[in-house]
């Protein structure tokens, strides 16, 4: 397998082409945005924890049932995955009331949810992501209904086993985005699954263990991607 051109460059990682047309690498950088990239930073080695956590996570997952893009980790910052064409919309699962949700609904933060909730994004940086819902996706052709169905029966199970996989480790999924692509006529979880974009609480202290700790000044950001890396990998 060879690493070709760069295809694309997002805020936190770079997919190159490979000389197999189905299969993309991508390469995880260090580079950390908030609030639409008005917020940038550094998170020293986030690529590498990142592609550790998210091969470790995707691996679960598959062995659980669930279709991903992933292929293997290739390197520290490498993992080989399938080339999936990305749905844009992000799909946002919570548990517990928290950021947007916790402004929106006037509850507060930590607040635990009677169900789970799934809300869908736009994904646009112009935009700034606006929320949309169903008939939104059916009336721009956003996706078919029959895809939709599909990403959401994968994205409320994902949730099921991820909230069991980081209950045993001490860590609370309070909520988190998933990005899911179209290949060969089905649909595959793809994207990345990491603090960046997890809600990841401490069970019993319920300091934050995510990205939150950049959006919000929180300091010892590293200190908590390596913990989280530290109880995905026990
Ligand atoms: P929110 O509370 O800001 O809407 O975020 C919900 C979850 O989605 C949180 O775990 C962080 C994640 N997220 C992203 O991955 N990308 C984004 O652009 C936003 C706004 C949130």
């Amino acid at each position: 397998m060879e690493r070709l051109e760069k295809i694309y460059e997002g805020k936190a990682k770079i997919l190159y082409a490979t000389d197999d047309p189905d299969l993309i690498v991508q390469y995880f950088k260090d580079d950390a945005t908030a609030f639409n990239a008005q917020k940038k930073g550094v998170i020293r080695e986030k690529g590498v924890m990142n592609n550790a956590i998210s091969s470790r996570l995707f691996k679960f997952l598959e062995d659980k049932g669930i279709r991903t893009h992933f292929v293997e980790k290739l390197s520290g910052r490498e993992m080989l995955a399938k080339k999936v064409g990305i749905i844009p919309i992000e799909v946002v699962i919570r548990n517990i009331a928290a950021g947007s949700l916790s402004k929106r609904m006037g509850v507060e933060e930590g607040t635990p949810l009677k169900s789970t909730i799934v809300e869908f994004y736009y994904k646009s940086d112009p935009l700034g992501d606006p929320m949309i819902n169903r008939y939104h996706m059916r009336a721009f052709n956003l996706a078919k209904d029959e895809e939709m169905d599909k990403v959401v029966d994968a994205a409320i199970k994902v949730n099921k086993y991820l909230r069991e996989f980081f209950d045993e480790r001490g860590i609370m999924l309070v909520d988190f985005k998933l990005e899911f692509g179209r290949y060969k006529g089905g649909i595959l979880l793809a994207d990345e699954i990491t603090p960046d974009g997890c809600r990841l609480w401490d069970k019993k202290t319920h300091e934050k263990l995510d990205k939150d700790r950049f959006r919000r000044d929180l300091g010892r950001i590293e200190e908590a991607y390596e913990e989280v890396l530290r109880k995905v990998m026990a």
